[in-house]
């Protein structure tokens, strides 16, 4: 589903935030990307949803050569990723509905079929009863929920979520983990990027650290240390 080999990212001169990294998440995986602050969580996720571009190396996404994508058919590859951030990045004066809408408009959907589809996945994340509510009277934890909502309204096959829980307390983060573990559990790609190691403990799943650009460990890989330009990942 995602492979890169020997990634480099830098965002200037004499600085690479990601130095040679190669990994693979298989079809229907859950993995945390953990890792200090500035490890470079945030621009390898950055990089599978478009967001940056690798300076060196190949990245794959649902059978996508990221370097060969051509500018017009990276919508394309975002209607097919999910993405979730720590600020939950809602449009305060549009209602839930609106909000998750949004995402459908660009795709022509039909009002009927907008509702079906914001309600469908509301429910998903137990908050069909908030449709018409806005953003700033909501808890946290439910603007993360629509949040959440709205990154599955394309029915994505991946999605990522960048410290979905760095805003929210630990009981909270607890029930938004889960959501995303039921999204997992239907078959969807999940990356998060976490450096809660409670969390991360809590939850038994594949953990790939990053350390100063480099990926220094992968569970998948326990007997293997990860490093170089070795492609890393399950067979
Ligand atoms: N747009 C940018 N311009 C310049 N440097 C950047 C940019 N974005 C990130 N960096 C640098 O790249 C490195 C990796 O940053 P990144 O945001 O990927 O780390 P992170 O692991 O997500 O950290 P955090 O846990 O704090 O979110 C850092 O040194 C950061 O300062
Ligand atoms: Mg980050």
């Amino acid at each position: 589903m995602i492979r890169m080999v020997d990634v480099y990212k830098r965002y200037q001169k004499d600085y690479s935030a990601l130095k040679g990294i190669s990994l693979h998440v298989a079809k229907g995986e859950f993995v945390f990307i953990t890792g200090p602050s500035g490890a470079g969580k945030t621009t390898l996720l950055k990089l599978i949803y478009c967001e940056e571009q690798a300076d060196r190396g190949e990245i794959r996404v649902n059978g996508l050569n990221l370097a060969r994508l051509r500018r017009g058919s990276i919508p394309y590859l975002r209607r097919n990723i999910g993405v979730v951030f720590q600020d939950f990045k809602l449009i305060r004066s549009k209602s839930v509905f609106d909000n998750i809408a949004f995402a459908l408009r660009v795709i022509g959907a039909s009002k009927k079929e907008m509702k079906r589809r914001a309600w469908d996945v509301l429910r998903r994340v137990g908050l069909q009863h908030k449709i018409n509510g806005y953003p700033l009277r909501l808890s946290g934890g439910e603007q993360q929920r629509v949040a959440i909502a709205r990154a599955l309204v394309n029915d994505p096959v991946i999605l990522i979520a960048d410290e979905p829980t760095g805003n929210l307390d630990a009981v909270v983060a607890e029930e938004i983990m889960e959501i995303l573990n039921e999204i997992h559990m239907r078959g969807t790609t999940v990356l998060v990027a976490t450096h809660d190691m409670n969390i991360v403990e809590r939850m038994n799943k594949r953990v790939i650290r990053l350390e100063n650009g480099r990926c220094v460990s992968d569970s998948a890989l326990s007997d293997v240390p990860a490093s170089g330009s070795e492609v890393v990942g399950r067979v």
